[in-house]
């Protein structure tokens, strides 16, 4: 979770006319100031990162990267320590090619040069893009990369651009190799600043997630791309689609947005404990696309149930077969109804008015006979302890979301306390 700096300011990169809004070292100085002062880092934000456009065009006599003089004067260990001194975390971008994709030296032929000059900088996140490079060189490229990385002792997030460059050319990715080597990837188009494109953000995920979703879990990342909450081409109902969404997906919550004039509503989902707390659940499983219909979408993640908290199981497996042999006996633990789920309903209609949904949680696949509490993460509503029977009813207004937590109980007469009250 984070901060990064492309969707909202690109490669503005003109300081004399617009100094507030340049890349510089400027903008992300402030950008930390507020991630801290406004609430965002004890929330669980901690990145502040670096997008293209930082480089000067050409390396130094050593072959090492240098920042752009005029917009970094003091250079980026300068800056990387600042942001360490609020107590944050600082990435940067480099391109595994002969050029960023806005055309500043790339990293071909420099792997270990620049690892080690990151590590230099106290670098804790790598972003390393694709433009300007060979698609099928990137399965070696990459994990070299990555070994360098891991040379230098220090420990960097990398994040890898390496499947949606394959996916472009027509390849089909190495995914086991993807998920030994990156921490996070881009599997599809940058994000930008319009609901048209989270809802094609949205569609790639959900229609390719038998593909998709095996690959994330702890320490390996889907990244459906920024957030971007509070800028000019969501309405607040599409940003909580968004943040919603996301969640679902286990997506990295990585800002883009000015912080400075963020509206209070946006930066309240932005903020959504609740939401935060199911895209950053510890069992790390990424959520589906588990119903679409005439508009209607459904979505729904498993999560860690919270009674984890309260009680352990032993589960017994008995053989009562005679047949002479042991039997082999394969379950998952939600099949023994051991998670609890987020689930969203989303509307994707145009007519102007709400529309309800009702299904049962059965119909949903919450199949413990214990029940499970349920709440809305957006509005202040409790549904109680429902049993997987029971329908649930709720109005979703256009392109907007409606998101719950049903929380699986661990005996239907011992009820678990409220998830809000007990973090
Ligand atoms: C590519 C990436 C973006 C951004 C730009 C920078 O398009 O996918 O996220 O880093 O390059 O030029």
């Amino acid at each position: 979770m984070g901060w990064l700096a492309w969707e909202r300011f690109r490669c503005n990169t003109d300081c004399k006319n617009d100094p507030e809004n340049c890349i510089s070292e400027r903008l992300f100085r402030s950008m930390a100031d507020l991630l801290v002062n406004e609430g965002y880092a004890s929330l669980g934000y901690e990145y502040i990162n670096v997008d293209d456009c930082w480089l000067e065009k050409e390396r130094n006599a050593f072959g090492q990267l240098v920042p752009d003089r005029q917009r970094f004067p003091r250079g980026m260990k300068s800056l990387s320590d600042y942001v360490h001194s609020k107590g944050l975390k600082f990435g940067i971008y480099q391109d595994f090619g002969n050029y960023t994709c806005a055309g500043y030296p790339g990293i071909l032929g420099y792997l270990e040069t620049d690892a080690n000059t990151f590590a230099d900088w106290s670098v804790d996140f790598v972003k390393l893009d694709g433009c300007y490079s060979h698609p099928l060189e990137m399965d070696s490229g990459y994990p070299e990369f990555g070994y360098y990385l891991n040379l230098t002792g220090r420990p960097m997030l990398y994040a890898c651009s390496w499947p949606v460059y394959q996916i472009y050319a027509g390849m089909q990715p190495n995914f086991s190799s993807i998920v030994t080597h990156c921490n996070m990837w881009r599997n599809f188009d940058d994000i930008q600043d319009s609901w048209a494109s989270v809802e094609s953000i949205m569609d790639y995920y959900g229609n390719n997630q038998d593909g998709i979703v095996p690959n994330a879990g702890p320490g390996h990342w889907n990244d459906p791309d920024m957030l971007i909450i509070g800028n000019f081409g969501l309405s607040y109902e599409q940003s909580k689609t968004q943040m919603a969404i996301w969640a679902i997906l286990a997506a990295p919550l990585l800002m883009s947005v000015d912080l400075r004039t963020i509206r209070p509503e946006y930066k309240a989902i932005l903020q959504n404990k609740k939401i935060i707390g199911v895209d950053q659940d510890p069992l790390g499983i990424q959520g589906r696309r588990i119903y679409k219909h005439k508009g209607i979408e459904i979505w729904s993640r498993p999560i860690t149930p919270l009674y984890q908290n309260y009680f352990s199981y032993a589960v017994a497996f008995v053989n009562r077969r005679t047949d002479g042999t042991p039997s082999d006996v394969a379950v998952t633990l939600k099949e023994l109804g051991y998670f609890s789920y987020a689930v969203a309903f989303v509307n994707r209609r145009t007519d102007g008015t709400p529309s309800d949904v009702a299904v049962t949680l059965k119909e949903l696949g919450l199949a413990s006979p214990t029940g499970y509490r349920v709440e809305d993460l957006y509005e202040d509503v409790d549904y109680g302890v429902l049993s997987p029977q029971t329908k649930i009813k709720v109005k979703v207004n256009p392109s907007g979301v409606v998101i719950l937590r049903a929380d699986v109980q661990a005996d239907y007469n011992r009820r678990v306390p409220f998830y809000t009250t007990q973090r």
